[in-house]
């Protein structure tokens, strides 16, 4: 799947989001190494504090479907923006705990235009095991 593909299945993907209280809707399309693709969507609760990303959904029904740290290629992130939609500040430290430092990140906005960063540029200095 090319880049233009995972981009597609975002922005498909994201009509499946549960958003009713934001109406904001998210699709995160997850490409694993081996060319599996894992859909995420935001889901939203009317305790708001118990809402779901899109990344995270993706995220956790890859580990759930038995993927392991190293197994994660990239991801698309898809909303209906004008900016580039980056991936919330809990999100990143999610990809930082399952991707490697190339991992890609592929930012969309609503007219499908796209920005690649590695998880790396995303979360420069980011907190994961140290050493001791
Ligand atoms: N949201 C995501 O799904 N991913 C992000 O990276 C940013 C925020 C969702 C959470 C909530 O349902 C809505 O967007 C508004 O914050």
């Amino acid at each position: 799947m090319n880049q233009q593909q995972l981009v597609e299945r975002a922005r498909q993907v994201k009509e499946n989001a549960y958003s009713p209280y934001s109406n904001f809707r998210v699709g995160a399309a997850l490409l694993m190494k081996d060319g599996t693709v894992i859909d995420g969507v935001n889901v939203e609760n009317v305790s708001f504090g118990a809402t779901n990303c899109a990344e995270r959904t993706a995220i956790f029904t890859a580990v759930a479907q038995g993927y392991k740290k190293g197994d994660f290629e990239a991801v698309a992130v898809s909303g209906d923006t004008v900016d580039f939609l980056p991936p919330c500040s809990i999100c990143r430290q999610v990809l930082v705990e399952f991707g490697g430092p190339d991992f890609k990140v592929l930012l969309t906005n609503g007219n499908a235009d796209v920005k690649e960063v590695t998880l790396d540029e995303l979360v420069p200095l980011a907190f994961t095991e140290l050493e001791m």
